[in-house]
């Protein structure tokens, strides 16, 4: 093989530090615009909240609904204490859940809160918070529309509905009334919330896993838009940070996987950057590679004939994996010993893809910085939760040196925080700073 393609895509999939600049001045500037409700790729939703006290206290369910695995949770709030998981349960939906009609879907959820509030013998009256990390635009604490579906999800009659509305009806006509949902939240928020309960610097959720995105406290004043009859001085914003389309490094490799989308000319930064899309732009490099280079003799093996069978944990070990994984997983994916050359050439693109999507993160991330109200002059705290942030190798690091890239001595204030299981403990948090403030 020759390796003139593959040099080409590793300095195409390189984001120097000059566009990280431009991606981050942009991000400023779109932030504004949503604010102030003039047209951006920023949606810039209002959370109705501001972050946690830590001085909330109770018992609140939770529900987290963002991915094909919906868990529900029963959360204790200690006052300023790790917030402890009494209870929880996980459920995979079905395909039918996720893209049949609406009322299967939040049936099918009902159903499930419903067994698991019985077996738990969870009987007294509760306030539940519901995280629903799609893009909704929230009309209050308590309700919100549904504005698309995104990560595959297509249940019909949802978008442009109250999601409350459908939820609270699924509840009530499966006789469970001892719940009432009196917060819906983004995932992000969750993140900031569960981590705010201990962090008082923290300002900041984010999410890096299947999908992306972020949300920051900032001052109600730079709400241009709006903020109804919420009278906090700051509220959180969920950005849809995955929908961010301005100054990224597009290549013809992004078109390909845009036009192949089941959401063709949206989420632009999230399919450059979450879990769900990297494995999908590596096996269009690699697609590449073999067509042009001759990789794997020629022929595209049957891995990568579809977009959605080539995972992203495979790239984690085809990237940093010990002789023996690599070995074992390239007899499973390519059912053969990987020559040296594929291996390294397998290695090398999934690290390009990786690193140019831990580079973009930290330019949006430090973009977003720049509009959000600090708790503390000195310190902020960036609370992450997700698969790709958690586990993928080298990618945190990664997303810390670019930071300190862009961040230059100012970079030393900001710490990003692994906050696991913000979407389900932060709806109960969001449920408690909702019923104290009642
Ligand atoms: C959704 C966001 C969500 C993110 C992470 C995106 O696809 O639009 O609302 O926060 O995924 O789950």
């Amino acid at each position: 093989m020759k390796n003139m393609l593959l040099e080409k895509i590793i300095k195409e999939f390189d984001v120097p530090v000059k566009r990280m600049r431009q991606i981050k001045k942009a991000v400023g500037s779109e932030m504004d615009a949503g604010l102030a409700g003039r047209k951006s790729s920023l949606a810039m939703f209002q959370a109705y909240c501001d972050a946690a006290s830590g001085r909330e206290k109770g018992f609140y369910p939770a529900l987290d609904l963002g991915g094909t695995n919906f868990r529900v949770m029963m959360v204790r709030l200690q006052g300023g204490k790790k917030p402890k998981v009494l209870a929880e349960a996980k459920y995979r939906l079905t395909g039918e859940q996720i893209s049949g009609t609406g009322d299967v879907l939040f049936n099918a959820i009902a159903g499930y809160l419903g067994k698991f509030m019985k077996e738990n013998k969870f009987n007294s009256e509760y306030g539940l918070g519901y995280t629903f990390s799609f893009p909704v635009k929230l009309l209050g604490i308590d309700e919100g529309i549904l504005m698309k579906w995104t990560k595959d999800f297509s249940a019909t009659g949802v978008v442009g509905k109250k999601i409350v509305e459908l939820q609270r009806h699924a509840l009530t006509s499966q006789g469970l009334n001892n719940v009432k949902i009196v917060a819906l939240a983004n995932d992000t928020v969750g993140t900031l919330q569960t981590q705010a309960v201990e962090d008082p610097n923290c300002i900041m959720g984010v999410i890096l896993g299947t999908g992306f995105n972020i949300c920051v406290r900032v001052s109600s004043r730079r709400i241009k838009k709006g903020v109804g009859d919420y009278s906090g001085k700051c509220m959180i914003i969920n950005m849809e940070a995955g929908g961010f389309a301005k100054a990224l490094p597009f290549t013809g490799y992004d078109r390909q996987l845009d036009r192949e989308s089941g959401n063709k000319g949206h989420q632009f930064a999230e399919k450059m950057i979450s879990g769900k899309y990297l494995p999908q732009l590596a096996r269009l490099l690699i697609v590449d590679l073999v067509k042009k280079e001759g990789l794997f003799g020629g022929r595209v093996p049957p891995v990568f004939l579809n977009k959605d069978t080539f995972q992203a944990w495979y790239m984690d070990v085809f990237e940093t994996g010990t002789e023996k994984e690599i070995t074992k997983l390239g007899r499973k994916v390519f059912g053969k010993v990987l020559t040296t050359e594929e291996r390294i050439v397998l290695a090398l693109v999934c690290h390009a893809v990786a690193r140019r999507s831990a580079r973009i993160a930290a330019s949006i991330i430090t973009g977003a910085l720049t509009r959000v109200e600090r708790r503390s002059a000195r310190k902020v705290t960036v609370a992450i939760d997700g698969s790709l942030f958690e586990k993928y190798p080298g990618y945190s690091r990664m997303l810390n040196e670019a930071i300190r890239e862009l961040e230059g001595s100012a970079g030393k204030s900001i710490s990003t925080k692994l906050t696991k299981d913000g979407s389900g403990i932060g709806a109960a948090v969001i449920a408690a700073v909702v019923s104290a403030n009642r």
